[in-house]
């Protein structure tokens, strides 16, 4: 069975130190960090942008890889921005961008890895348009712009059907697509979403709580992955 990326999301880290709750993931050896970029408009919460990106890439160096999920309405304007500050990806949502396959490209063009999220109403048949023009698929298993909410289990028929297509297209030849999934991932649901064919899942606040350190609730997770 193919393994599972876990990317921490520090959306539920503390946000007043940042630069520490990414180290503590980097330490417990996650190194693809999933950064909420909220705009307030798209989503209804605010996070942070190019300025605190650029710190923390300055803070953490250039081993970590940083996939900024782009929860705004001008991503076709601003996605530069978000390169120039350190990210290594860009997911955007196909429901924010009116020429998303331009966008694409351009993303790509300007060296940095891309990818299309689609939110739990948004149906699969908009990823497979572009299948051979994107890194990642990203699907949203709860609606956008908070941590700490419910898995909605019904996003499963989509996985399953871009994990076939995926496949499909690998198999052809195609351009290699990672199927991450982000919201309400824990260690109770991760090894099911393995076997739709998930490989690559963002986890917030099931790594970044109260209840235990970052390392020792990753440890839950890759004992449930293992079991
Ligand atoms: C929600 C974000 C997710 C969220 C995941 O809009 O895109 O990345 O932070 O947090 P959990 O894992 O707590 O649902
Ligand atoms: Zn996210």
């Amino acid at each position: 069975m193919a393994d599972v990326v876990i990317a921490p999301s520090v959306l539920t880290a503390d946000l007043a130190d940042l630069a520490t709750s990414c180290h503590e993931a980097v330490d417990a050896g996650l190194e693809w960090l999933h950064l909420d970029v909220m705009d307030g408009n798209f989503v209804p919460n605010l996070t942070f942008g190019p300025p605190v990106i650029r710190s923390l890439r300055a803070a953490l160096g250039d081993g970590p890889t940083f996939d900024a999920h782009l929860m705004i309405s001008n991503a076709e304007t601003c996605f530069q921005d978000y390169i120039d500050a350190g990210c290594d990806h860009l997911s955007v949502h196909v429901e924010a961008v009116t020429h998303l396959h331009r966008l694409l490209h351009a993303i790509r063009d300007a060296g940095a890895g891309v990818g299309i999220v689609l939110n739990p109403a948004t149906p699969v048949e908009a990823a497979l348009e572009v299948l051979e023009d994107v890194d990642l698929v990203l699907v949203m298993s709860v609606n956008p712009g908070f941590g700490g909410q419910s898995f909605i289990p019904n996003v499963e028929g989509k996985v399953r059907r871009l994990a076939k297509a995926i496949a499909k297209q690998e198999a052809a030849g195609g351009r290699a697509v990672q199927l991450q999934i982000d919201g309400g991932v824990k260690s109770h649901n991760i090894a099911k979403l393995r076997s739709w064919g998930v490989t690559n899942a963002v986890v917030g606040s099931g790594l970044f709580n109260k209840r235990a350190s970052v390392a020792e609730n990753l440890a839950e997770i890759t004992a449930a992955l293992q079991a």
